[in-house]
């Protein structure tokens, strides 16, 4: 039987270290969603476009091409927030979702050459849209705050300029979008184990997942 976890939660709540191990136990095929949004901004951005402009950004959702999600300016601030304003368009949620359902429904072999066990998508309403019959759901979540404090230490790291304050600021603007859009809004599925990471480190977060996913005895 092919399994289906969704993962659904705000940005630099710590989906990315989860959904990572959750992968590597279970032997899933992961989609991380939001590159696709990511993908369809930085193409808007890179024709000179508008990504708030529909039509220019439903059109590149059209015309995606699974080889631009491995594009490393994906991972920036810059991506980031093209993609949370293409995400707000009914047009270009719709154009993704038949390649989510499909990666879902029919997950990949993976790396090794070995058969999934089950797909694991994460993103924002993969639990409420993309996979509203998911085998389990999880929504991770942890304060505005702390999510800045990770994404700004993330940044650091990786040798970039940052400012806390900015990091914090289009954290709140980027939550603010993705909460309030019609289509789709970032919302927990009733039926989600809700994860507020905000006190928990990731061994804790994973162990609390773990839990919950073998009390369902689906393997
Ligand atoms: O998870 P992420 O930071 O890569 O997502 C980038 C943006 O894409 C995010 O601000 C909202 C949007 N997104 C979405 O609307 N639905 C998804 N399933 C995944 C991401």
């Amino acid at each position: 039987m092919s399994i289906v976890i969704a993962v659904d939660g705000p940005a630099a709540a710590g989906k990315g270290t989860l959904v990572k191990r959750l992968e590597e136990h279970f032997k899933l095929s992961k989609l991380d969603t939001g590159l696709l949004y990511r993908a369809t901004g930085w193409k808007v951005l890179a024709d000179g476009g508008d990504p708030e402009d529909a039509e220019v950004a439903e059109a590149a959702a059209r015309a995606l091409d699974p080889a631009e999600l491995s594009n490393p300016d994906l991972r920036t601030d810059e991506a980031a927030q093209a993609a949370s304003k293409v995400s707000a368009v009914p047009g270009v949620r719709a154009a993704l979702l038949d390649f989510q359902r499909d990666f879902a429904q029919k997950p990949p072999h993976l790396a090794d050459g070995s058969p999934a066990h089950g797909a694991i998508l994460d993103g924002r309403d993969i639990g409420t849209t993309v996979c509203p019959s998911a085998d389990v759901k999880l929504f991770v979540t942890a304060s505005t705050e702390i999510r800045a404090k990770r994404r700004f230490k993330e940044l650091q790291d990786r040798g970039l300029d940052a400012i806390y304050a900015r990091v914090l600021e289009d954290m709140k603007e980027r939550d603010e979008r993705d909460s309030s859009r019609s289509a789709s809004p970032l919302v927990a599925a009733s039926d989600a184990l809700l994860l507020d990471t905000s006190d928990m480190d990731a061994e804790q977060a994973y162990a609390a997942a773990l839990d919950f996913i073998n009390s369902k005895n689906l393997f």
